[in-house]
């Protein structure tokens, strides 16, 4: 794998045979997925290939969880992590929340994890991706829903007006940048998780139409940018009447605009 150019060789080495012991079951055999021998054999072949790590062993961590992920998925990235952070500092007394363009749901997860009386819902458009959010949001499914389709489209309409805090980590990549993306996104994620068009806020700017019918008043909206592109964004929201800023954090290289509908009294842009 060092050969092949894995930086962490030895870290994914042990992943991988820890993902191979997971999966051939308990003594070993791999039940009627063959020997783990040749599970792990498969897997080095794939990471070998450049194929993500994460779609290889079939998890990636996020928030202090893991995130359970596959092929055609996108991989959750630990900079949105920051995103987290950040609607947790607005959100936390959150009652419905709403994780649109939810890939795998690592964010709808962890907010399931540390809002434990909110009602969740998580949509996205692309059925590969609302079948691991499922999956993920499963231990809540008292209280936490996954929608497939367009933006707001896929979310019932009896939330309109009620979501007090509206996470969207949407696709921000200009789509002209998309060929000089490393090949394990390039490659191994679908375009449609990547391509936010010609300016890279093609779909940041349809959250942006529909924010102020679906927050509530004092509402939070929180996406993640890049810093290059962060003024446009904080505009495109400011453009709709949200109160926008933009959070950054330098170590992460992680940028998210924060924005919030006017309206009930106590509530702080931050
Ligand atoms: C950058 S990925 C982020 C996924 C997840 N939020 C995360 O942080 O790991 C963007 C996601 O937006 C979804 N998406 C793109 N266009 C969409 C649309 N029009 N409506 C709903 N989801 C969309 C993609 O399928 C993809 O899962």
């Amino acid at each position: 794998m060092r050969a092949a150019g894995c930086v962490f060789a030895e870290e994914e080495a042990g992943m991988i045979l820890d993902a191979a012991a997971r999966a051939s079951g308990p003594d070993g055999s791999g039940g009627a997925g063959g020997a783990s021998g040749v599970l792990v054999e498969g897997m080095v072949e794939r990471r070998r290939a450049g194929e993500p790590l994460e779609h290889v062993v079939g998890w990636a961590a996020f928030g202090g969880l893991r995130i359970a992920v596959g092929p055609g998925v996108f991989v959750p990235r630990r900079r949105t992590e920051f995103l987290l952070e950040q609607a947790l500092r607005v959100g936390r007394d959150a009652a419905v929340v709403v994780d649109l363009c939810c890939g795998a749901g690592p964010l709808a997860t962890a907010l399931a994890v540390r809002l434990p009386r909110a009602e969740l819902h998580a949509a996205d458009i692309d059925p590969a991706q609302t079948a691991y959010a499922r999956r993920n949001l499963a231990l809540f499914a008292d209280r936490a829903s996954v929608h497939e389709g367009d933006l707001y489209d896929a979310l019932p309409d009896a939330l309109r007006g009620r979501v007090d805090l509206l996470v969207a980590n949407a696709p921000y990549v200009p789509r002209d940048a998309l060929a000089t993306l490393p090949g394990e996104a390039r490659d191994h994620e679908p375009v449609r998780s990547l391509d936010g068009g010609a300016d890279g806020l093609a779909v940041q700017r349809r959250v942006a139409a529909g924010a102020p019918d679906w927050l509530a008043p004092g509402g939070h909206l929180l996406v993640e940018t890049s810093e290059r592109q962060a003024p446009l964004t904080r505009e495109v929201f400011a453009a709709v009447g949200l109160d926008a800023r933009v959070v950054e954090c330098e170590e992460r290289e992680a940028c998210v605009v924060v924005a919030r509908r006017a309206g009930r009294a106590g509530w702080s842009a931050g």
